[in-house]
């Protein structure tokens, strides 16, 4: 009886050991606002093995639900930013706190060279392992493309993916990175995956045809508008370089709503998340997107923002309420009845950046 009970225990921790296997073209599934709704496991789409979830919002009890029927969870954190809601916000210091994100008053860039800064990160990993993650998504490692106020280089990216790497290796745990194209060569051998953001968008998504040609994956976000059934004939899932990328549309929320490039769609079910009633139809473009791009691995003005879903707690950047903030927020948000300039400028980031500044 006692070796069939430590069979049965063997044969679970073994299924729930940290063996997550990444290959180019996994389907996958991404929720950032709310939390997977696990009584209702099994969760559409039942096919796609990668998840990718909150790491703070989510619970132990999640991911071992999830990675039971052998789905590999990936969790997602803020490793370039403090975000003022997180419940180690008080940990980083004044002086490792850069300028606000513009679309993200609520967020300001890190020292990512800072030691104070890395071991906040290291003790993130430490919580990510404890909850079961099979790997990370560090997110805004692309701090030095923009107005980050503390100087930070690629080179400090490049060093600051290393050691998320080592911290997360402690633990067995793999890494992935988020959009930072310019430095994907140099930490192409150290990383199991990458998750982009708006590369079709951005006339971006070649970049990576180096790196899924060593058979890892490329978990592809686009946002495209409106977000419906014949957005997967479009750019989103027709740009040049996407073919063989695990491509997935979604609203900026990151929420249940999903579809794929087969036309697929499912409304993945999540509690907590609080989906606020979208602003209105912004006006058309008097120059669509995607007619220019931003030139890949040149220009470094832009401000390509990084993922998404937000639950500040502190009064935002333009005065409205929280749930406005859902809807719109950024510091150059002048108020409720013009929320809809956000979306529209994500949306038209390449277009903007490739402006006339
Ligand atoms: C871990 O992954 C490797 C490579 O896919 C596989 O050969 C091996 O059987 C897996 N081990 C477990 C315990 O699942
Ligand atoms: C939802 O939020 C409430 C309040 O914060 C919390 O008690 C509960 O555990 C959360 N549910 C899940 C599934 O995370």
């Amino acid at each position: 009886m006692l070796s069939w009970i430590l069979w049965i225990g063997f044969v679970a921790i073994s299924c729930l050991a940290q063996n997550a296997t990444f290959t180019r073209g996994q389907k996958f599934q991404i929720i950032l606002l709310g939390v997977p709704d696990m009584p209702k496991m099994p969760l559409p789409p039942t096919d796609a093995p990668v998840w990718d979830i909150d790491l703070f919002d989510n619970s132990a009890t999640t991911v071992a639900t999830l990675k039971a029927p052998g789905k590999i969870v990936i969790c997602y954190f803020s490793a370039g930013t403090a975000e003022d809601w997180r419940e180690d916000y008080k940990d980083f210091a004044a002086a490792d706190l850069g300028k606000v994100l513009p679309e993200w008053p609520n967020e300001r860039w890190v020292r990512i060279t800072s030691q104070a800064v890395r071991n906040i990160m290291a003790k993130r990993i430490k919580m990510a392992a404890d909850k079961g993650c099979d790997a990370l998504d560090p997110d805004n490692t692309d701090g030095y493309q923009n107005n980050n106020g503390l100087n930070l280089k690629p080179t400090d990216s490049i060093a600051y993916m290393r050691f998320l790497q080592t911290e997360a290796s402690k633990h067995s745990m793999k890494i992935g990175l988020k959009n930072s194209l310019d430095i994907l060569p140099d930490v192409t051998p150290i990383i199991d995956f990458a998750v982009n953001e708006q590369c079709a968008q951005l006339g971006e998504c070649q970049t990576y045809d180096n790196f899924i040609a060593l058979n890892k994956p490329v978990f592809h976000i686009e946002y495209p508008k409106p977000l419906d059934a014949q957005a997967a004939k479009g750019l989103s899932c027709t740009a040049p370089g996407v073919t063989g990328l695990s491509t997935i549309l979604k609203s900026l929320h990151l929420d249940g709503i999903t579809y794929y490039c087969d036309g697929s769609f499912v409304d993945t079910p999540t509690v907590n998340g609080t989906v606020p009633g979208r602003p209105s139809a912004p006006p058309k473009p008097s120059n669509p997107p995607g007619t220019t791009v931003r030139p890949t691995s040149t220009k470094m003005t832009s401000t390509r923002t990084s993922t998404t879903t937000r639950k500040p707690t502190s009064t935002p950047g333009g005065g409205c309420t929280s749930k406005h903030w859902d809807q719109c927020g950024g510091r150059d948000w002048k108020g409720c009845t013009v929320c809809q300039v956000r979306f529209f400028r994500i949306l038209l980031v390449g277009w903007f950046d490739s402006a006339p500044h």
